[in-house]
């Protein structure tokens, strides 16, 4: 089965992104998770297509943009441009998903869509086809180091059996306090794709970190 780690730069240090990038690229993460905030969909802001570009030179790895502003069509262009490989974006600020999917392929990239903990996963089912990837968001978006939201487990549960009763292949992704602690149930759950911000960046030796993880994914007692 699959297991995609994508570490999330919102908790590296700028001062030496190439050289985190080249360390997670090294370790065997998957892709990289670049937060995009705008201070109004979120109460906080961190940066736009000018660090996916960034990102871009420094590493071969996809780059899994997560979009956690308000009309988030302004930005699909710039971001694929600037080398986004996959473009989420939140089903509370989209009232036109279907067109907004349609949008980000038309483009060439691959098309997610993200609820928050409030969200119910039912309000995809029209649209579940049409993802590339479904991310549940394990904790309230906009920061990193929080803790994760454990009723979060029967989304995924429930968010896995939808994708497969329409015949999707979408990555499903969760995203907020994953760690070494909360992995394993995410993934029993059903989650393929993980997120780690401050759990890999704020480890002794985030390269091992990133091992563990996957390993957690395999763990079957
Ligand atoms: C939170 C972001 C996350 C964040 C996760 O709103 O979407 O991607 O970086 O950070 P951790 O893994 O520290 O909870
Ligand atoms: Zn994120």
């Amino acid at each position: 089965m699959t297991v995609r780690i994508a570490p999330s730069i919102l908790s590296a240090d700028f001062g030496k992104l190439a050289d985190d990038l080249a360390m997670c690229e090294a370790a065997g993460a998957d892709w990289i998770h670049v937060d995009v905030m705008d201070g109004r969909f979120v109460p906080n802001l961190s940066y736009g297509a000018k660090i996916i570009e960034t990102v871009k030179r420094y590493t071969r790895l996809p780059i899994d943009v997560h979009l956690m502003v308000v009309e988030p069509e302004k930005y699909f262009q710039d971001f694929v441009k600037a080398g986004a490989s996959v473009l989420t974006l939140h089903q509370e600020v989209a009232p036109h998903l279907d067109r907004q999917l349609n949008a980000i392929r038309e483009l060439g990239a691959q098309a997610g869509v993200a609820i928050n903990p409030g969200t119910p996963v039912e309000s995809l089912r029209e649209v579940a086809h049409l993802l590339d990837l479904l991310l549940i968001m394990t904790v309230n978006p906009g920061f990193g180091g929080q803790q994760f939201i454990d009723y979060s487990l029967d989304k995924i549960t429930r968010a896995r059996a939808m994708l497969h009763s329409c015949g999707s292949t979408a990555a499903l992704e969760v995203d907020g306090g994953i760690s070494r602690d909360t992995i394993t149930k995410c993934w029993r759950a059903g989650a393929d794709t993980f997120v780690a911000g401050n759990a890999i960046f704020s480890a002794q030796n985030p390269s091992l970190e990133i091992a563990l993880l996957r390993g957690l994914c395999s763990v079957t007692t």
